[in-house]
């Protein structure tokens, strides 16, 4: 076992969205809705849509690419992925594994995570703390969806507001103290799972002709209540993790909060008491790509400047199960 090493820093991002976009009017012509509707209710204006074939493991192999890419590491050198997905390639394998043989990576330590849409969270803090340990060195941390595989297309309570996407960051070990992921806090509350779910699939109701009939394959949501729920959560996980590293909120550089509604992010800003200029969205152009989400606007805040050394950026997020999280960061 190598010795202890005090710092887990980001070197790397990457993000991939399919090339298909698909506006709210194009979500008019499915189901009974309208652009106005969309974007009032949630800010979404489109969204992207994997094309035939395209499965989440693709997605995760092109974002995971990109941000090996740009941490410079060769592929040889990852000794760890993790995938987190609510929408695998398939219940088993791994949608890890798939992604460990289609990037030629190492017969490395590769599983998936299933947190829902704070998956991100959940598997940067599950990775660094591997690291951290001393016993893996280099981790590939991806998160990515293909929500329209789960999608019900005659429900338009909950199919105009998701996207598919991938997204990635490469974690390294370093010796440099006090820089690179601070802390992160993850929490559940699985008292009531049918808020948001799938309901079957599963062990407790495999696929069958009558399963398929009733459309139980397909997300379903409780939309109000988790609406209230989500800004409760982020909320507190936002101010606890400040609280419990000595920060206050306006120390804080720049929020990524998981993109699954504007009003949402709105009412979090306000409960925080942080203006929205210090959070970074992009939810109009992709929707809510669940695990993806957080990632796919790190990279792209990153890439367009938003993302300085020494800044203090705060993830936060909450998703089905439910499942909740932040960590906070000093981009080094
Ligand atoms: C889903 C959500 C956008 C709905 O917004 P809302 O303001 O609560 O809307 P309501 O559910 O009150 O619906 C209002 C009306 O719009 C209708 N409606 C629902 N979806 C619609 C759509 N796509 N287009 C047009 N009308 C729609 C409803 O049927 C309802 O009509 P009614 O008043 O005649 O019954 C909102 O509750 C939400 O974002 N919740 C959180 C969901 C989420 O983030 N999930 C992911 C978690 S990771």
């Amino acid at each position: 076992m190598s010795q202890f090493l005090p710092s887990v820093i980001i070197t790397g991002t990457g993000a991939y969205a399919p090339a298909n976009v698909v506006t709210n009017d194009d979500m008019a012509k499915i189901v009974d809705t309208s652009d106005d509707w969309i974007r009032s209710r949630s800010g979404i204006s489109e969204r992207r849509f994997a094309g035939d074939g395209e499965s989440t493991s693709d997605m995760a192999v092109a974002a995971a690419a990109q941000a090996i890419d740009a941490a410079g590491i060769d592929r040889s050198e990852i000794d760890l992925v993790i995938v987190a997905t609510m929408t695998p390639d398939m219940p088993f394998p791994s949608t890890a594994c798939i992604v460990q043989s289609k990037l030629g990576l190492g017969n490395i330590t590769a599983f998936d995570l299933q947190a829902a849409c704070s998956g991100f969270i959940y598997a940067l803090n599950t990775g660094s703390n591997m690291l951290r340990s001393g016993a893996y060195k280099k981790a590939l941390i991806i998160g990515a969806d293909k929500m329209s595989s789960v999608l019900d297309f005659e429900d338009r309570t909950t199919c105009v507001l998701f996207g598919d996407g991938a997204s990635a960051v490469i974690l390294e070990a370093s010796d440099s103290a006090g820089v690179g992921i601070l802390d992160s806090i993850t929490g559940s509350d699985g008292s009531n799972p049918e808020l948001l779910y799938q309901p079957a699939g599963g062990s407790s109701l495999p696929a069958s002709t009558e399963s398929v009939t009733a459309r139980q394959h397909y997300i379903k949501m409780n939309g109000k209540e988790i609406f209230k729920l989500a800004v409760r959560v982020m909320g507190q996980v936002s101010c606890d993790i400040l609280e419990r590293n000595d920060y206050n909120t306006a120390q804080v550089d720049l929020v990524i909060p998981h993109q699954a509604n504007m009003r949402i992010i709105d009412s979090l800003a306000k409960r925080i008491h942080l203006p929205l200029e210090k959070f970074h969205n992009n939810l109009d152009r992709f929707g809510n790509t669940s695990g993806a989400s957080i990632g796919l606007a790190l990279d792209e805040a990153f890439r367009a400047g938003r993302i300085r050394t020494g800044d203090l950026v705060l993830l936060v997020a909450f998703g089905a199960g439910l499942t909740w999280g932040s960590t906070l960061i000093k981009w080094q």
